[in-house]
């Protein structure tokens, strides 16, 4: 797809964007992809005109929705030949956005294929992500991920973000064979154990295995990539002025030169947006280690296989 842009691998083909949350990436990127293969991309969101929907099966639907996501899903099915959905936690209570209802709800209801496009996890990202780091590692002359350190880095943020980035991040690290490190504050910003599991699992598969830290020394000591990214602390979801005060002691958590010094020469990345000099200093950010531009234009490349072996 990199190599060859243009193709009509989605001839007369249709694909539904569902974003229920704010986008400039991955509205982007599906729908300028969809169009190079051939193919057409209707984006919808709730503030763009579209019906509010109901998730839950079996309610009463007497509040604010008009219109139940299995008619919505089945309607969109007999126009659309893929449905895409970015649906982010409520940040209430973590053990309801756990169950990814929304995804679910189409994937339960919808007749063609439905693509995550962010909800508690972020797999077209951190497809990207990888795939720009197998890129500069080759032209760099430094060789397959296997083996590499992988840092998943904490850092400050003023609100409490989706930790969807960070679950996938980790995953997909230890399934491409990198040795995955997940800094963070305090044992409360572990991410959920399904990820934790699942990142372990694929680590041990590699002969590696998943360290968690709370010690910035020790993390970026030899790592070869980090990838920044805040979340909100899942034990205190719903209860944020609770978690603010603690978050506002982590602010050193930052990605700057100081601690890219301590690392083996590491690619830096993020999957944007970014706030600049709360979450990685501009140094590090515009220096030649970064491969945040490389990936955001991977979203474009990788989202395109992923739409063509699907419905092409
Ligand atoms: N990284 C990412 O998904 O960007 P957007 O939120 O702008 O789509």
């Amino acid at each position: 797809m990199k190599a060859a842009p243009i193709g009509d691998a989605l001839k007369n083909k249709t694909v539904a964007l569902l974003f229920l949350n704010n986008s400039l990436r991955t509205r982007t990127s599906f729908d300028v992809g969809a169009k190079q293969l051939g193919g057409h991309a209707v984006v919808l969101s709730p503030s763009g005109g579209m019906w509010p929907l109901e998730f839950e099966d079996g309610v009463v639907m007497d509040g604010e929705a008009e219109e139940h996501v299995k008619e919505a899903a089945k309607v969109l099915s007999r126009y659309c030949d893929l449905i895409g959905i970015r649906a982010f936690p409520k940040f209430v209570d973590w053990k309801e956005d756990r169950k990814d209802r929304i995804l679910n709800a189409f994937a339960k209801y919808a007749d063609v294929p439905v693509v995550n496009m962010e909800t508690i996890t972020h797999p077209c990202q951190e497809m990207a992500h990888v795939m720009a780091l197998q890129e500069r590692f080759e032209k760099d002359g430094r060789g397959a991920l296997d083996g590499k350190k992988f840092l998943l880095t904490w850092t400050y943020h003023p609100k409490p973000l989706n930790t969807a980035v960070a679950n996938s991040a980790l995953m997909i690290a230890a399934k491409f064979g990198m040795k995955p490190t997940l800094l963070c504050p305090t044992p409360d910003y572990v991410l959920d154990e399904r990820y934790i599991a699942q990142a372990t699992k694929d680590a041990e598969a590699h002969g590696n295995a998943l360290t968690i830290t709370h010690d910035i020394d020790e993390a970026y000591a030899g790592a070869e990539v980090v990838y920044a990214k805040s979340w909100g602390a899942l034990p205190y979801f719903g209860n944020w002025e609770e978690e603010k005060p603690i978050r506002d002691l982590y602010r050193h958590f930052i990605v700057d030169e100081e601690k890219m010094a301590k690392t083996a020469d590491a690619l830096v990345s993020h999957c944007l947006p970014m706030r600049r000099n709360v979450k990685m200093t501009d140094a590090v950010f515009d220096s030649a280690n970064c491969i945040a531009y490389e990936e955001a234009e991977n979203r474009l490349h990788v989202q395109k296989a992923i739409m063509k072996a699907l419905v092409g």
